[in-house]
């Protein structure tokens, strides 16, 4: 029996979790760490962090999993998207990462547009310039620290690093290299023409590779560090999201990955370099070999719910805070709510986005305003699905829904109902961890391809089904699509 590990780097923590050749997790280990705003809009986080949780996680779980190290089988790679680490021809850190979150780049996009032609931007990366993405933060370097881009030699994405660590290459998976909108989408590999308008030397860049390749083998000096064998073959992995797909099998063209936390992100597999010609969506390469997504992030979705909680009623649970909630007519007796609590990315990219509750009068009651919340971030969740249908994603079976969210059956229920979809749960919830550590075992060829790995990983645990309230929010949903544009002068004006 081979065990494969799979590695998440995220924002708040390096988790590592351990499987088994059945998919069967035998472990799992976190280690957290913070990040820094020294200044407003600004968001970082010094690499030494991941290495540290990183040696911390692995030797934790591989003891927790009481396997024999030396019959670890590959290492998968997964983390948080977008961020940018700089190293020096040494391979040494020049400054703190700056992370997905970090939005101090709002200049640096107009420059990119301005560069290259919004459209033909688009067109070759799949995506607009947003201030999350990798490319507006090197031009940001170059700009304000000329001192720092004159030394860079490597430019690598978090988990990008904790695999140099491990192997000593430098190398990405094509999921990760395209959210750096430096790819050309459909060729899945650095775009010449966006590297020369950007002014950064190709060979800055590390070698790319599909999820599931070998990428390198595991370093002596690094193996010592881990309690491991040298070695072990170390693979492509993903970037969250699409790591994420992996381990809750959205894999397949026409089934949809909805993962329902503080942010919302709607995650749909294509066949082929689809874009949404205003790049209104993101559009990636995904871990998957020689397949691409779709994805449409909200900023505030449970989040929003979060706050309607901790803000009128601190302290309730939220079975509590459902439960009168049931009792509400669907529609909340004609109140709409508007989840853009912290601006919003999809499908309006717009920071000065703000929430709203609108149609309130003296007959409405606080579960009245919880079920609009609900309504609210499930209208805004299609939102993303009409852009994916308009974008020629015809026909979606499925949506396979994850997160904090999904545990409500009423939540689950008003979601099939606003998209007239099927809501399935699935039994993974250990995401981007568990899809890297897939990816792994698909790449060491227990599986012959990630399709199957999820096949026979991954199962459907129940099901829901649209009812009679489908009717109602569809004569909704145009009224919620009116308020954005509405409002929006009011938005900007405060
Ligand atoms: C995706 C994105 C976030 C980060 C969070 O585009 O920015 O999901 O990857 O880890």
């Amino acid at each position: 029996m081979k065990y494969f590990i799979g590695i998440d780097t995220s924002t708040t923590a390096t988790k590592a979790l351990l499987i088994d050749e059945g998919g069967r997790m035998l472990g799992v280990a976190s280690n957290e760490y913070p990040y820094d705003t020294p200044q407003p809009l600004w968001s970082e986080q010094d690499p030494a962090l991941w290495w540290h949780a990183t040696s911390l996680s692995i030797r934790q779980v591989v003891s927790q999993a009481g396997v024999d190290p030396s019959a670890i089988g590959g290492i998968g790679l997964t983390g948080q998207m977008h961020g940018l680490v700089l190293l020096d021809e040494k391979g040494e850190v020049l400054r703190p990462s700056i992370l997905w979150n970090d939005q101090r780049t709002g200049a640096q996009c107009d420059e990119i547009r301005a560069r290259l032609g919004r459209e033909r931007l688009i067109q070759i990366t799949g995506n607009d310039a947003l201030t999350g993405f990798t490319a507006p933060k090197i031009l940001w370097v170059q700009e304000h620290e000329p001192e720092i881009w004159a030394r860079a030699r490597h430019i690598l994405l978090p988990k990008d690093y904790v695999r140099y660590k491990l192997t000593g290459d430098f190398a990405i998976d094509r999921a990760d290299g395209a959210g750096t909108i430096l790819f050309d989408l459909a060729q899945r590999d650095w775009s010449p023409e966006v590297l020369a308008a950007l002014h950064i030397p190709a060979d800055y860049l590390p070698k790319t590779y599909e999820g599931s390749e070998m990428t390198g083998t595991l370093l002596p000096a690094a193996a010592k560090d881990l309690g491991l064998p040298a070695g072990i073959p170390i693979f492509g992995g993903g970037g969250d999201q699409a790591a994420s797909a992996v381990g809750t099998g959205a894999v397949r063209a026409g089934v949809v990955s909805l993962s329902l936390g503080t942010s919302g992100v709607v995650f749909a597999t294509t066949d082929g370099p689809a874009i949404e010609p205003q790049g209104r969506l993101h559009a990636f390469c995904h871990s998957v070999p020689g397949k691409w997504h779709f994805m449409g992030v909200m900023l505030s979705a449970a989040g929003s719910l979060r706050w309607h909680r901790d803000t009128f009623a601190p302290g309730t649970d939220y079975d509590t805070l459902l439960k009168p909630v049931a009792d509400v007519p669907a529609g909340a007796d004609g109140l709409l709510f508007l989840p853009y609590l912290t601006g919003e990315r999809t499908p309006h990219p717009d920071p000065l986005a703000r929430g709203a509750f609108v149609g309130l009068t003296v007959r409405h009651s606080f579960p009245h305003l919880t079920r609009a919340v609900l309504e609210g971030v499930s209208f805004g969740l299609r939102d993303s699905f009409e852009l994916m249908k308009g974008a020629g994603l015809a026909n979606i079976s499925q949506v396979r829904v994850t997160g904090g969210g999904a545990r409500s059956p009423l939540w689950r229920q008003i979601l099939a109902d606003v998209f007239g979809a099927e809501i399935v749960t699935v039994n993974t919830a250990e995401g981007a961890a568990y899809g890297a550590a897939l990816l792994a075992a698909t790449g060491a060829g227990v599986f012959p391809n990630v399709e199957a790995a999820c096949d026979a990983t991954i199962q459907v645990t129940g099901s829901t089904r649209p009812g009679a309230d489908q009717a109602v929010y569809e004569k909704l949903y145009p009224l919620y699509r009116g308020l954005y544009p509405a409002l929006t002068p009011i938005f900007h004006a405060l």
